[in-house]
């Protein structure tokens, strides 16, 4: 269902246009993706798992778990989630994965003719840590490259309506919406090239990207590489995880918030740390039900200020519970939660049935730092940093010279550490290919003392704990 009004956000749909679905005609508006029209017109099974023909949803809606994979124009495996409805479209369910054309080869990257770019920073990855980093760089003087695999720039930003914490230089007060627009605003004058549906998906030393860009392979040269690639939604394991209705937390924001489109009518929350309890209160600002949040801790970890807000709602928040299933057949219908003891154990007869059409999963994120490893970084997986991250020095290079790490890639934070880091890595490259300047100094010191800052207090003790392990690792090498 499209939200028709909402007290933040104004959602301008584009014309109006139609494409077909197995054969059925879907009405959708120009700007929506395949997967976000489908939902808005109630279709969540979108394909079949390959031996069990188990219907299958999106579930990141962001393009990282391949959950929404379908034929569109007759080529397979595309995901539904990225690609942009068009006009006259062809869009078919699959079954597992798609064949793929006969004359599809991948023995062929990179070939010294595949078209060039060439550039002194190349940064994969256009969130908040991706444009602070351009900002800084360019402003220092180089020359520089963004490639993003989203129709537009501005990462998980363009999502969040809710005010960040922190001082002015953090943007405080303000919503995270207007702060990607305010980094882009920044970008204006400089030397920064944005290729936006762009994925990479190679990195061949020295410094040489392998891009998919307007439907070709091509190649990119630079002198540094900036990855700011984010993160990805946490599963969690429970009877049913499969079933269409079964979203991240993030999926969630983006049908909302992006598209304007409900995710469903009402909803169960597992997870209340600082993304659940704020998609909880997102979600009844755009006119869905909660019918709970659960959280498997004794304790809510969100800000108080935000389980404040839910709670003077009247939705539970639910401390000591978990999901034990999802209940329906090619669509969630109910969920069943269960109370857990402190030792995590299922206490018998605690269940009960909340009849749900969506369960959304806040359960942590983990960094997406597939590039790096097939670049050769030394990867080292840090619990409290959320999982498989780079090890880098204090200017965020990691062991592959020349090639940085900045954002969630690095070990999981609010947005307002990726700016400091993306800024700090920005800084890091010119330094490295101009020499150090008493205005690199001054800027590097800032920054640092910045993130010192953020990462201060209770809240920040998870990444002070993960930044010392990993520290220690880098040093034993
Ligand atoms: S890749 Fe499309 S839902 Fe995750």
């Amino acid at each position: 269902m499209r939200i028709e009004s909402h007290p933040i956000l104004t959602f301008r749909r584009g014309r109006e246009i139609q494409f077909t679905f197995d054969g059925i005609p879907i009405k959708a508006f120009d700007g929506e993706t395949i997967a976000a029209a489908l939902h808005a017109t109630g279709i969540r099974v979108l394909s079949k798992s390959l031996r069990r023909h188990r219907p299958r949803g999106f579930f990141c809606a962001i393009g990282k778990c391949s959950s929404c994979l379908m034929e569109v124009n007759g080529v397979p495996n595309i995901k539904s989630c990225m690609v942009m409805a068009r006009d006259g479209m062809v869009v078919k369910s699959q079954t597992g994965w798609g064949k793929l054309p006969a004359s599809t080869s991948t023995t062929q990257f990179i070939r010294k003719d595949f078209p060039l770019y060439q550039t002194e920073i190349a940064i994969i990855g256009g969130g908040p840590a991706g444009l602070s980093a351009a900002i800084y760089a360019a402003k220092l003087g180089a020359k520089v490259m963004i490639f993003d695999e989203n129709a537009v720039i501005g990462g998980q930003l363009i999502k969040q309506t809710h005010m960040f914490f922190g001082s002015r230089d953090h943007y405080a007060k303000i919503r995270g919406i207007d702060i990607s627009n305010k980094l882009i605003e920044q970008l204006q004058g400089l030397d920064v090239q944005i290729f936006t549906d762009t994925s990479v998906i190679g990195y061949f030393h020295p410094h040489t990207l392998a891009i998919i860009h307007q439907g070709r392979l091509k190649q990119v040269r630079a002198r540094k590489v900036i990855v700011a690639t984010g993160a990805a939604e946490n599963m969690l394991a429970f009877e049913n995880n499969d079933l269409p209705g079964v979203y991240g937390a993030g999926a969630v924001q983006t049908l909302m918030n992006v598209y304007g489109i409900l995710p469903g009518e009402t909803i169960l929350m597992v997870g209340a740390g600082n993304i659940g309890v704020i998609v909880s209160y997102q979600l009844l600002q755009a006119g869905a039900k909660v019918a709970a949040v659960i959280e498997a801790l004794p304790s809510i970890g969100a800000y108080q200020v935000h389980a404040s807000k839910i709670a003077r709602t009247g939705v539970p928040i639910l401390t000591s519970h978990t999901i034990q299933a999802a209940i329906g057949n090619d669509r969630v219908e109910a969920a069943r939660i269960v109370r857990i003891d402190r030792n995590w154990k299922e206490i018998p007869g605690s269940e009960r049935e909340l009849a749900v059409d969506t369960i959304c999963l806040s359960v942590g994120l983990n960094p997406t730092s597939e590039i790096l490893s097939q670049a050769g970084c030394e990867m080292r997986y840090i619990a409290p940093l959320g999982g498989n991250v780079a090890l880098h020095d204090e200017n965020l290079e990691t062991s592959v010279p020349g090639l940085y790490v900045a954002g969630d890639v690095s070990g999981i934070e609010e947005a307002s550490s990726a700016m400091l880091e993306g800024r700090l890595c920005g800084i890091g490259a010119v330094e490295k290919l101009t020499g150090t300047t008493e205005e690199i100094r001054r800027l590097k010191a800032d920054v640092i003392k910045g993130l010192q800052e953020l990462r201060s207090g209770p809240f920040g003790e998870k990444t002070r704990t993960g930044e010392h392990q990993l520290a220690k690792e880098w040093h034993k090498r």
